[in-house]
C-alpha cells in the first residue's frame, strides 16, 4: 500500500484536480444551481476546462525536458483523455441543450455561418482521433508513426485558440490571446535548437549543484 501511494500520489492529485470542474458541474446540475443560463454555464466551464487541461497535457514533456521532472510524463495521457471528455461534454451541451439535436439548424445556423464552430469541430475530431489511438495496442500497431500522429495535438491546440478567439468580443480578446501566447511558448520548447539549449542548461545546472557536494566529499 505504502509503495502504491509513493508511486502514484502525483497521478491521483493531478487527475482529481483536473476532474474537479466536472464534479463542480455535476454538483450544480444536481442541486439545480447552474445559474440563470445553465447552457451558457456548462458551455463556459466545459470549454475552458477542456482547453486548460489540454494545455497542461502539452506542458508535460517540456516540464521533463527543462526541469527533469519525469513524473509529469505519467499524467500526460490521462490529461489528454480528460481534456477530450470535457470537449465532448461541451459538444453535447451545444447540440443537445442549445440546439435540441436539430441537425438542420445546427448545420445552417452554426457550422456554415460561424467559422469558430468549424475550428472547434476540427479540434474535437483531432482530439477524438488521439484519444482512440492513445492505447498501448495502437502504439504497437502504429510504431514510429504513433509519435508523428500524436504531434497533431499541437494542431488541435492552435484550432482551439482560433475557436476561442473568433467567438470572443473585441474587449475580451485578451484571454484567448493569452492562451495563444502560452501555446506559442509550449511550441517553442519543441523546436530542436531551443530544446537542445534547454537540455544543456539543465546539465550545467545539475553540474553546478553536484560540484560543491563533490568538493565537500574531498
Ligand atoms: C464540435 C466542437 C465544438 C463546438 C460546437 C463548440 C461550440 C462552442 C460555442 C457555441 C461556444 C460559445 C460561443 C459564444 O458564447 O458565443 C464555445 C466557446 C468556447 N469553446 Fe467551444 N466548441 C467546440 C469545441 C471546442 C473544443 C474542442 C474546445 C477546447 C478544447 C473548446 C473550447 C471553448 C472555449 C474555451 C470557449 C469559450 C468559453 C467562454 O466564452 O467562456 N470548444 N464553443
Amino acid at each position: 500500500m505504502a509503495t502504491y501511494v509513493r508511486n502514484n500520489w502525483f497521478w491521483w492529485v493531478v487527475t482529481l484536480t483536473a476532474l474537479a470542474p466536472m464534479g463542480w458541474l455535476a454538483w450544480r446540475a444536481l442541486t439545480n444551481s447552474l445559474g440563470v443560463d445553465p447552457v451558457n454555464t456548462v458551455n463556459n466551464v466545459s470549454g475552458r476546462a477542456a482547453m486548460i487541461v489540454l494545455f497542461f497535457s502539452l506542458a508535460c514533456t517540456p516540464l521533463n525536458t527543462i526541469f527533469g521532472f519525469r513524473r509529469a510524463l505519467t499524467v500526460r495521457r490521462s490529461l489528454g483523455l480528460i481534456a477530450f471528455a470535457y470537449a465532448s461534454l461541451h459538444l453535447l451541451n451545444f447540440v443537445g441543450l442549445d440546439y435540441g439535436f436539430d441537425w438542420n439548424l445546427i448545420v445552417q445556423d452554426a457550422v456554415l455561418d460561424k467559422p469558430y464552430i468549424l475550428a472547434g469541430s476540427l479540434a474535437l475530431l483531432l482530439l477524438a482521433l488521439l484519444a482512440i489511438t492513445s492505447t498501448r495496442g495502437w502504439m504497437r500497431r502504429l510504431g514510429r508513426n504513433w509519435k508523428r500522429l500524436h504531434r497533431l495535438v499541437y494542431a488541435a491546440g492552435v484550432l482551439v485558440v482560433l475557436h476561442f478567439l473568433w467567438q470572443a468580443k473585441a474587449a475580451e480578446r485578451w484571454e484567448p490571446l493569452m492562451y495563444g501566447g502560452v501555446l506559442a511558448a509550449l511550441l517553442l520548447v519543441r523546436v530542436p535548437a531551443v530544446r537542445n539549449w534547454l537540455v544543456r542548461q539543465r546539465g550545467a545546472r545539475s553540474a553546478r549543484v553536484s560540484r560543491p557536494r563533490a568538493a565537500q566529499a574531498d
